[in-house]
């Protein structure tokens, strides 16, 4: 793999380095490589290979170290991990997943033993919180949450937790666009005896507008499945981190769970890597369009995006930490339930679909699909509304959207 001398900038470096045309036959984009197992160029470098997968002996610089079997790792993986590095400043190495959950979990079942403790933001991503619930708490990992947004609570929350293995921060938060304080956070694990890792999910505004990294977190996780790869045919995550021993050891546990990105799917979240950023840009300057074009409907009761904060707290992070505002919408509509099912109905552009950050607008209300692994009490103290629906903008025109969610909007209150 070739590396320029000097010091490329992300928008180049994504398309240029972990990727060498010889090795693909000449072809100027990555070939797919489908092998399950891979050919040694002889048994001393095979025995190499597996000293180096089992943690037995580090590779030297520059070593070319054989291939084994692809759920380990795979030509595609390998090009894709070099790409995507550029995108999250900071990051040493990166590992990728099959999906974003896999990703998560992964992240946890690597650093947080039994007996362990997580401090995370709430509300996570339902999946998220389905995962500490279901699988972390009865493993005997004591989950301890605290509200998005509550500097001082997650400041307390982590000096006072004990055997602390990982801080995990979702911001903004899904749905409801609160964010969380990732410096503080990262501050506080510092100064904690255990040194926790930081992990950041940053599906929602990364990799264009955050960068978690540089705010002093450990780790960017991301469902890739959203803008990373833009256009919601396929599922995927990353996790990028300052420090390549825990890559290497989350590449420890997917070669033990199985769950390493496939190679089609390397290979076409490769291809997309170089157009986030452009894509991202157009989305969040459309989400700005149509978010000031419903400001104000009589049938809404709070149009919900980082622009039109008013909590000091949370106008001071906003500045802090994002670039942009991105292009989640959250709309708080008066009707409650009914307005909000009547809504998604009434759409005739925009797809009544879970998920986001594809070219194509979709709608959808959390509240009984992306959070209702959440009893009605919690949905309630994380405030997610009866009433709200989650606007994820693609790169339409955004006249259109807006005229869409008018109509859609006609005859509520
Ligand atoms: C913030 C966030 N994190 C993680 C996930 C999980 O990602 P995946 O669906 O790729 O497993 C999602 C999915 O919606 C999400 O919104």
């Amino acid at each position: 793999m070739s590396h320029p001398k000097y010091v490329l900038r992300p928008e180049t470096a994504v398309l240029t380095r972990g990727f060498d045309p010889r090795l693909s036959v000449g072809s100027a984009r990555p070939a797919v490589f489908r092998s399950s197992t891979y050919v040694f160029s002889s048994p001393e470098a095979a025995a190499r290979a597996f000293e180096i997968a089992l943690g037995r002996a580090k590779a030297d610089p520059g070593e070319d170290v054989d291939l084994i079997y692809a759920r380990l790792s795979h030509p595609n993986a390998q090009i894709l991990e070099e790409q995507i590095v550029p995108l999250e400043p900071g990051a040493a190495s990166s590992a990728v997943f099959n999906s974003g959950m896999a990703a998560i979990s992964t992240l946890f079942l690597t650093f947080c033993p039994p007996g362990s403790t997580v401090v995370h933001s709430a509300p996570l991503y339902g999946g998220t919180a389905l995962l500490m619930e279901a699988l972390l708490t009865p493993l005997g990992i004591r989950c301890v949450s605290v509200p998005a947004g509550d500097t001082a609570g997650m400041r307390a929350a982590i000096a006072s937790a004990k055997n602390l293995g990982v801080v995990f921060v979702e911001t903004p938060a899904n749905p409801t666009l609160v964010m969380s304080d990732i410096a503080a956070a990262a501050e506080a694990a510092h100064a904690h005896p255990d040194r926790p890792l930081v992990a950041v999910d940053n599906t929602f505004m990364g990799p264009a507008f955050q960068h978690p990294l540089q705010h002093g977190a450990d780790m960017a996780v991301y469902s890739a499945t959203k803008y990373l790869a833009g256009h919601s045919d396929m599922l995927a995550g990353v996790v990028l981190a300052k420090n390549d021993e825990h890559v290497v050891a989350l590449r420890g546990t997917r070669a033990v769970l199985g769950n390493i990105l496939q190679p089609d799917e390397c290979w076409l979240l490769n291809g997309r890597l170089s157009t986030v950023e452009l894509r991202m840009t157009r989305q969040c300057e459309n989400a700005k369009a149509v978010a000031e074009a419903l400001r104000g409907h009589p049938a809404i009761s709070e149009v919900i995006y980082p622009p039109y904060f008013t909590d000091a707290e949370q106008v001071r992070i906003r500045d802090a930490q994002v670039a942009m505002p991105g292009a989640v919408v959250t709309l708080d509509l008066k009707g409650g339930k009914p307005a909000a099912f009547a809504f998604l109905r009434g759409l005739e552009i925009t797809r009544n679909a879970v998920s986001l950050g594809g070219v194509e607008s979709l709608a959808c209300h959390p509240r009984t699909t992306t959070h209702s692994e959440l009893s009605p009490e919690q949905l309630d103290a994380v405030g997610i509304g009866k009433g709200m629906v989650r606007l994820s903008i693609g790169v339409e025109n955004w006249n259109d959207l807006a005229a869409d969610f008018r109509q859609a909007l006609e005859g509520l209150s």
